[in-house]
């Protein structure tokens, strides 16, 4: 069953009015805050509620406004993360044309918790017709007086994967090329401009306004032991009903995709977008939680039709071609795990094929600057342990094919 916390007014509110918002509660949370805590106790509350990132790493929400906050700095930012650039997912863009404005009170809070008097947005670039949505959201709210604080500036995407990542998304907002920064020092400490940042996702912020309305017991009540709250999924592949879902955390995998999305015939899901993990049917009943499997909430759905190579060898492609290439092990790295995926898929593989893509995914994993490279042999991991017959009989039919012809 869907639980409608982050996506509560989608639907039920005009996005282009103010008005239509604050009919509905809007803005009472940042009166709330500013009015009756300080920002160390909305902090506090943010903590306390367990909120991890719904961008993908899962890291604690309050932890980095904390930190940001006890920084000494002239300046500070805050960063919406709304690059959405993973594969699959589309969940933040549902959210930014259904309601822009929880996503703006959202930012106000954070601004202010930090102490940030400036804040970006940074929108896909292919999101292009979101962009008078948002900037007629900042408008109506700047003109009722809710961002007396904090100026709220919109950013277009570079049109990078790589710009989703918070480094190579600072670069960008610099101007300089979207390349992965070594870390640390991390952010909240040192980030946009050599400044305190705080970086976080569309839905992250989202559950902000709720928090601190509803408090921290409210929101840790939903989920499991460590994910707390609801996650907002776009499901899409081999279902008949592709579409955005929200479901408290620990919810069955099979109730999104069998239940709600109707898939039939499966063979494997992917959870988490390019680089996430491979879960296949047997699995169908995994929980969806940071304990298990999430990210960035990408479901995609193949079905038995599918052939496991060939998907990997598509998802490689994107990864090398997606590469920032600063870091050699993620740029030669990507590219030698596509050639080797690449003459599997035509039938052209070899024998030591197999263990070369776990050699050098285990280079990847351990040596890559950031998260894409870490990450990017995850599926091919996972497809080697869940599906080795496929890749090993490849490998066979590969080696009979020569010895013939
Ligand atoms: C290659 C790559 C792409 C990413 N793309 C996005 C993105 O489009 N949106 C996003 O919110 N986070 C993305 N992330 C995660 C961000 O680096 C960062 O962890 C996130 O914005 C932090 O916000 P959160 O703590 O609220 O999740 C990406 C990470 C990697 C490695």
């Amino acid at each position: 069953m869907q639980k409608r916390i982050v996506l509560k007014n989608c639907g039920l509110i005009d996005s282009k009015s103010i008005d239509s918002y604050l009919r509905r509660g809007g803005f009472a949370a940042l009166e709330k805050a500013q009015k009756f805590m300080t920002p160390e106790q909305a902090i506090e509350e943010v903590s306390a509620s367990g909120l991890l990132g719904r961008g993908g790493a899962g890291f604690p929400c309050g932890l980095k406004w904390k930190i940001a906050r006890e920084q000494r700095s002239d300046e500070k930012y805050i960063i919406c993360n709304a690059d959405e650039g993973e594969v699959g997912t589309f969940k933040d863009r549902y959210i930014l044309e259904n309601d822009p404005f929880t996503l703006i009170e959202a930012i106000a809070i954070s601004g202010w918790a930090i102490g940030a008097g400036k804040a970006f947005i940074y929108l896909r670039a292919e999101y292009h017709r979101l962009f008078d949505r948002l900037l007629n959201a900042i408008n109506q709210a700047g003109r009722k007086g809710f961002l007396n604080h904090l100026d709220i500036e919109l950013r277009e995407g570079a049109g990078a994967y790589m710009c989703g990542e918070e480094s190579g998304l600072m670069n960008s907002i610099e101007g300089l090329r979207g390349e992965a920064r070594y870390k640390p020092p991390f952010p909240p400490q040192k980030g946009l401009w050599g400044k305190p940042t705080v970086i976080n996702n569309v839905e992250t912020l989202m559950n902000i306004p709720q928090i601190i309305l509803n408090g921290s017991s409210w929101f840790k009540a939903m989920g499991t032991a460590r994910s707390k709250g609801t996650k907002v999924f776009s499901v899409s592949g081999d279902v008949e009903k592709p579409g955005v879902y929200e479901l408290e955390l620990g919810s069955r995998l099979s109730e999104l995709v069998c239940d709600l999305a109707s898939a039939r015939e499966i063979k494997m899901v992917q959870v988490g977008g390019a680089c996430g993990r491979i879960i296949p049917v047997e699995l169908i009943d995994t929980p969806l939680a940071y304990e298990t499997v999430l990210g960035s909430g990408a479901v995609t759905v193949f079905n038995q039709t599918r052939d496991v190579i060939d998907v990997m060898h598509r998802n490689m492609k994107f990864l090398a071609e997606e590469s920032c290439g600063r870091c050699t092990p993620c740029r030669d790295g990507s590219e030698a795990m596509l050639e080797i995926l690449g003459r599997l898929a035509r039938g052209e593989g070899a024998g030591e094929d197999i263990g070369a893509l776990e050699d050098l995914s285990s280079v990847m994993t351990l040596s890559a600057l950031c998260g894409l490279g870490q990450t990017a042999p995850m599926p091919v991991l996972d497809t080697l342990k869940y599906f080795r017959k496929e890749y090993e009989s490849r490998v066979e039919q590969s080696i009979f094919l020569r010895t013939i012809g």
